[in-house]
């Protein structure tokens, strides 16, 4: 089993609005509204892959509700603790003409300590049932901001293995827990080793820099792929591209579908090297549809003997490293 933790899941709203500007007012083409966070889109796209995910966290409110409701509907797997605090609703704007992407997250709900003890027992409890804990988003209000780091080691003594995506302080401090995985996108990276990427050596030499934080292995997606320094205890440099597919739909939660792929192919005892090409091709995919975490397998396969993977020296770390 996999489980997937959304401490701060929403209802995402996605709305396709053309020539979206500032300051006027706009009728949307197309909208659609799912149980969204992080975790929650990785989870839905394991299950559309055949993998065996549960999906966990809080939620409150009748937004909370329907979020369970909907997961149900789509029969993803989950156990959510219910909390007094209303969950939030997060919006996307989808230009079509553009195909930009501006998106509104709401404050989320905060949560109480005994609520997150009661979250903290569930977890423990699921663990033992799992080979793979994906940790994903941004912790609610309320929350020690060290909270990844505990529950990371939980899981690492009960022998789960770990990713952790998230990013400022909460991805900071969840380094200290040592995950196994670490797989931040190109901005959150840049924030968590704490310097701007100039050149591409910069991002290969992060890779090497996450691992010093504390993650056994590090993964930095990019709008063409991805950098990752990983492997079964000698860990490698790679780079895997694929050219940025035409007419992208909507990218909101590429990085989700990526990490589905990814996870599910090494939950699926693939090398490391297709565990990355099959992440990359799944976050390529998912920017066909509408609707974050939504990916065609079929469509899948078929993109990846177009992805790229090339191992690579690892540069020596400079002065700044
Ligand atoms: N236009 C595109 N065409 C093909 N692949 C794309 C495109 N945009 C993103 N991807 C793929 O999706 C994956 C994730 O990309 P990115 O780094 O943008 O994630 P992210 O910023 O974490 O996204 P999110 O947090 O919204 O899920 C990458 O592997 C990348 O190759
Ligand atoms: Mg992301």
């Amino acid at each position: 089993m996999i489980i997937t933790v959304t401490l701060n899941a929403a209802i995402d709203k996605t709305l396709a609005v053309p020539n979206f500007r500032l300051g006027r007012r706009h009728r949307s083409v197309e909208q659609t509204s799912m149980a969204g966070g992080k975790g929650v889109n990785v989870a839905r796209a394991l299950k559309s892959l055949g993998q065996p995910v549960i999906a966990t966290g809080v939620a409150g409110g009748p937004t909370g509700t329907r979020l369970v409701e909907q997961l149900t509907e789509e029969a993803i797997l989950n156990d959510f603790v219910r909390i007094r605090e209303e969950s939030r609703t997060s919006t996307a704007v989808v230009d079509p003409t553009s195909g930009e992407q501006t998106e509104i997250n709401e404050r989320g709900p905060a949560v109480s300590e005994g609520e997150l003890e009661l979250f903290v027992d569930k977890l423990s409890y699921l663990a033992k049932g799992a080979a793979v804990c994906v940790f994903s988003g941004s912790l609610p209000r309320g929350v020690e901001p060290g909270l990844y780091a505990r529950l990371i080691e939980d899981m690492r003594r009960l022998g789960v293995t770990t990713v952790i995506d998230s990013e400022g302080e909460a991805l900071r401090l969840a380094m200290r827990g040592e995950p196994t995985v670490v797989t931040p996108n190109e901005r959150e990276a840049e924030e968590l080793v704490g310097h701007e990427f100039a050149e591409e050596e910069d991002r290969l030499v992060a890779t090497r820099e996450m691992l010093e934080l504390g993650a056994r292995e590090a993964v930095m997606t990019l709008p063409t792929g991805c950098v990752a320094l990983v492997g079964d205890g000698e860990t490698r440099l790679h780079r895997v591209t694929l050219e940025p597919l035409e007419t992208p739909v909507s990218a909101v939660g590429s990085g989700d579908a990526f990490l589905a792929g990814y996870v599910s192919a090494r939950y699926a005892g693939e090398s490391p090297e297709d565990c990355l090409r099959f992440g990359v091709a799944c976050g390529a995919e998912s920017t066909q549809h509408f609707g974050a975490g939504v990916l065609d397998p079929r469509r899948v396969e078929r993109l990846l003997p177009d992805v790229e993977l090339e191992v690579l020296a690892e540069p020596v770390l400079g002065p700044r490293g």
